[in-house]
């Protein structure tokens, strides 16, 4: 595959270009309109569905299991089409804090770096859960396990701090008549869920906080309207709330509804982003998969799409044949039918004021600096480009000199840090980067969400 057509700078839809230029178009070219007009058809078509999704400011992603990284017909796939990831299993409460206090962060380690290594950013997946407990929190209840929710939500936030694009806060909270579900989390009081929202707000302010739950994909569901309620109830009061995710698993015997993008819209006119997070459909039926592409496509604030998998082999519903690739890593029918779905969107979530380069971002700051420092010795950081997309750019910063630094970065607003490697980072604001050594040695790197500015961040670098 050509790279040029998979870079979604190149395929920008008329209605991403900045309205000077379109203007411009229209002006000198006044004899050809018509085909100016034409234009959103003529563009190329983008050929993944990361790029497709990228056109519109929205991601298309894949729940990913650090046990297939290994395999390259797996990550062969897994790279070139999809640009955000969810770790299927590796950063529940079980995985992360398998005894009292004591975490593991190696194999969600493992899938956030390998995800951010191919240009994709990542959703983490779920800090309060009344499954996929550890077996010590199963057996715990009352203010020792409103606690341990905490201080899990707590340490795990901290490890992950300013990298994630998304966390699932909760999960899975709701009975189907939309009363809550009776678990040992429950039990603590009705309002464990605004504490772990709150909890999770403090503990990392960087990232979006999204309530996540299956069976709220028809508007007028019991449980819909439950979690409906409560989003509306802590927007009203406060509770700091940013995303819901409809898990959109349409298997099992559940089917698209015909009211789906209602529910959508509905959830969003409550000031919340939406997406699809762990999207499959039994036979993988072309049909439904269109429908709740287009749902996704024709709501503003659903941010993007993320599948339950990579091949229907992967699945954790294989039987069924569910997802969008063969057990042989084909394309199947149903790709297809997304991937027109996505080329074929309006604006999105980041797309409302047309926004995007034109070049390579461009370095308006000076990108190296040294300055001094009061203890004698001195170190610099210094910029160089790295890849970039529709919506943001990897900064790699190389610092030489002591090797005891602290490199502090400024990012314009609104351009925002997503995703740090190989540093410990700690965050002053959410526009301020404080970055240190963490034995990976002195180059590293971000993730920029453009938001419409390109302009570098500043760097300033000293030594202890
Ligand atoms: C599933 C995984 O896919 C399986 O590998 C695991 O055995 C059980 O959990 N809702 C969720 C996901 O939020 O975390 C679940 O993932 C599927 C249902």
């Amino acid at each position: 595959m050509a790279e040029s057509s998979t870079d979604p700078r190149r395929q920008r839809r008329w209605w991403r270009l900045p309205a000077t230029r379109v203007l411009a178009g229209m002006t000198t070219v006044a004899a050809t309109a018509a085909v100016l007009v034409a234009a959103p058809g003529a563009d190329a078509a983008a050929s993944t569905l990361g790029a497709a999704a990228a056109q519109s400011g929205r991601y298309f992603g894949t729940a990913i299991a650090a046990s297939r990284l290994s395999n390259s017909a797996y990550t062969t796939i897994a790279a070139r089409e999809f640009n955000m990831v969810t770790p299927e299993n590796e950063m529940k409460p079980d995985a992360t804090e398998p005894n009292q206090n004591q975490f593991n962060f190696s194999s969600g380690d493992q899938i956030y770096n390998w995800a951010v290594s191919h240009g994709s950013r990542v959703r983490g997946h779920t800090l309060a859960w009344h499954a996929q407990q550890p077996g010590w929190m199963q057996n715990m209840g009352g203010s020792n396990l409103r606690n341990a929710m905490i201080n899990h939500i707590q340490k795990v936030m901290a490890h992950y701090q300013g990298k994630l694009a998304y966390w699932d806060v909760v999960n899975e909270a709701f009975n189907e008549d939309g009363s809550r579900r009776q678990s040992n989390l429950q039990s603590t009081g009705n309002d464990w869920i605004e504490v772990a929202f709150r909890t999770a707000r403090a503990a990392d302010p960087s990232t979006k906080l999204c309530y996540n739950d299956y069976n709220i994909d028809n508007w007028s569901y019991g449980k819909t309207q439950g979690v409906y309620r409560m989003i509306q109830d802590f927007k009203s009061r406060g509770v700091p709330i940013d995303c819901v995710g409809l898990q959109a698993h349409f298997t099992g015997g559940s089917s698209v509804p015909g009211n789906f993008q209602t529910t959508l819209s509905s959830f969003a006119a409550l000031g919340v982003d939406v997406a699809l997070t762990e999207v499959d459909v039994t036979n993988a039926n072309t049909s439904q998969y269109s429908a709740l592409t287009q749902a996704c496509m024709n709501v503003a604030r659903c941010v993007g799409i993320t599948v339950w998998g990579v091949r229907d082999s992967d699945s954790w519903r294989s039987s069924e044949s569910p997802l969008l690739f063969d057990g042989n890593g084909n394309k199947k029918a149903a790709y297809t039918s997304v991937l027109n779905a996505l080329n074929a969107a309006g604006p999105g979530p980041t797309s409302t004021t047309p926004t995007g380069p034109t070049t390579t971002p461009t370095d308006t700051t000076t990108p190296t600096t040294t300055p001094t420092n009061p203890g004698g010795g001195s170190c610099t950081a210094t910029l160089s480009a790295g890849q970039s997309w529709g919506d943001r750019y990897n900064l790699n910063v190389s610092v030489s000199g002591s090797s005891s630094w602290t490199v502090t970065m400024n990012v314009p607003s609104p351009e925002r840090i997503s995703t740090t490697w190989n540093i410990n980072a700690t965050w002053p604001s959410s526009q301020v980067l404080v970055a240190t050594p963490n034995g990976s040695g002195n180059n590293w790197g971000v993730t920029i969400m453009t938001n419409g500015n390109w302009t570098w961040p500043s760097v300033s670098c000293s030594t202890s």
